[in-house]
């Protein structure tokens, strides 16, 4: 058994399901890379301001780097008697370099070491999703550009409502995106704040230099308050809330590839790259990658309900409990890194069934509105000419007609006011031409559209 770092005021040895249930090496060994780049920008400030000689901090800085490496390339055996990432890289740091290695932890605790390897750690994670996002929205505008005259129904309460052009759909979701960018942004921010030197709690008597330290490690400000530097997770809560809300929209894209795809709807067909079948019923082709993201949109609010209760009620400053934070914010990542490459990926093997959705569009009535704007047009006030219009559908309907197919006479029957000319403002082409203002879902203002996005992200 190894001695463990703590062991001077202990006389009896921990308990053997004890020394399990407390460890998390099982888990935060996923920080050792930032432990080591920390300890690393730690030991040059020590010898800047003089509490090492550089003759030490270089000692420590090699030791440090060779266990970088070791980890990395399998050569490394975590052990749950030193606890947790730290004091496994500490405990080998001193077996490798022998009494140097033990004056690593000089001005510091893993109090603000945890902090500041799970920030490091995050850091890099949002920059790794901001790059997903990014690539997702690229494909999401490269469809829309693709599809700006196509033309679906717009749906309200999932009833055919009025046509909208499929490239105006898909930068309603490129919209949602961006917001959930520039919250990824705003994140970060705060995440990157350092805490080291904070030290268990209040701060340390030896003179460091903690913007030293901070330029070292690239972070932009360094924390204020020492016994919130150690406690504070709200840095993770956003990052979870952030994640929340994007999932949240993945998952109403979700729902629509999935009815999209289905026999009913047929607007789009995924890629059998992306779907899998049925062991019992040969004809099956499921969504399976949109029904996952939608799925997985779950565990990310569990997570961030995790974070908020784990938090709630802790009095200052560091306690064990924030131990716990670590799996939620990973699992985050994971997830949100994850159903954005998938998605990423697979836009561009959607198939677009322009003619199902141009054949929907024209069975719903949705040209009905125009006829009201028409009609308005010609003298009658909106909700005459909406009256007017409802008893045309209600015709169509008993008849069976498409709108555009009524003849001349029997409109008329309705409104003395309709002429010829009302054949061109029913066509799909002319509805969706008509909204042509910013904001609208004119195949012009698409492509204008398009042109200021790729400008925002
Ligand atoms: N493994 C601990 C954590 O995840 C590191 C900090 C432990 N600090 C302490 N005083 N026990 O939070």
């Amino acid at each position: 058994t190894v001695e463990k770092p703590w062991s001077g005021r202990f006389t009896e040895p921990t308990d053997v399901f004890v020394e399990a249930f407390t460890a998390s090496v099982g888990f935060d060994q996923r920080l050792y890379a930032y432990d080591i780049q920390g300890s690393i920008a730690h030991a040059q400030m020590l010898a800047h301001v003089g509490v090492l000689t550089h003759e030490e901090s270089a000692q420590i800085v090699q030791g440090l780097r060779e266990i970088e490496q070791d980890i990395r390339e399998g050569r490394w055996q975590w052990s749950i008697a030193l606890e947790d990432v730290h004091m496994n890289i500490e405990h080998r740091l001193t077996e490798k370099i022998g009494l140097v290695g033990k004056k690593l932890h000089t001005g510091r605790s893993r109090n603000d070491q945890v902090a500041t390897d799970i920030r490091l750690y995050l850091r890099d994670a949002i920059d790794e999703i901001g790059r997903e996002l990014r690539r997702f929205l690229e494909q999401l505008a490269q469809l829309a550009e693709t599809e700006a005259e196509t033309i679906l129904p717009g749906f309200t309460h999932l009833q055919s409502a009025q046509p909208v052009t499929f490239g105006h759909h898909l930068l309603a979701w490129c919209e949602m995106l961006l917001r959930d960018q520039a919250r990824l942004r705003e994140c970060r921010r705060r995440v990157n704040v350092m805490p080291l030197g904070a030290a268990a709690l209040a701060g340390t008597s030896y003179p460091i230099d903690r913007a030293y330290t901070a330029t070292l490690l690239g972070f932009e400000s360094v924390a204020e308050n020492s016994l919130d530097a150690v406690s504070d997770r709200d840095f993770a809560i956003e990052f979870a809330a952030v994640s929340a809300t994007l999932m949240m929209h993945l998952s109403r894209f979700s729902e629509e590839l999935i009815l999209w795809s289905s026999a009913q709807f047929q607007f789009i067909e995924l890629s059998d790259a992306f779907c899998t079948g049925s062991s019992i019923m040969p004809q099956k082709k499921n969504p399976d990658v949109p029904e996952l993201v939608r799925g997985k949109t779950g565990r990310v609010y569990g997570h961030l309900f995790s974070l908020l209760t784990l938090m709630k009620a802790q009095p200052l400053a560091y306690n064990k409990d924030n131990q716990e934070d670590k799996e939620p914010i990973f699992d985050v990542i994971d997830t949100v890194r994850g159903c954005l490459k998938v998605y990423a990926d697979m836009i561009p093997a959607i198939r677009v069934n322009r003619e199902k959705m141009r054949a929907a569009a024209l069975a719903g009535f949705t040209t009905a509105t125009d006829l009201a704007d028409y009609l308005v047009r010609k003298g009658l006030a909106f909700r005459d000419a909406h009256e007017v219009v409802g008893q045309v559908v209600r015709y169509c309907v008993v008849n069976a007609y498409h709108l555009e197919a009524l003849p001349l006479e029997v409109f008329k029957q309705f409104s003395a006011e309709i002429e010829a000319d009302i054949y061109a403002v029913l066509t799909l082409e002319g509805s969706v031409a008509a909204r042509n203002h910013f904001g609208g879902t004119a195949p012009q203002q698409v492509r204008e559209a398009i042109i200021r996005l790729r400008e925002r992200w």
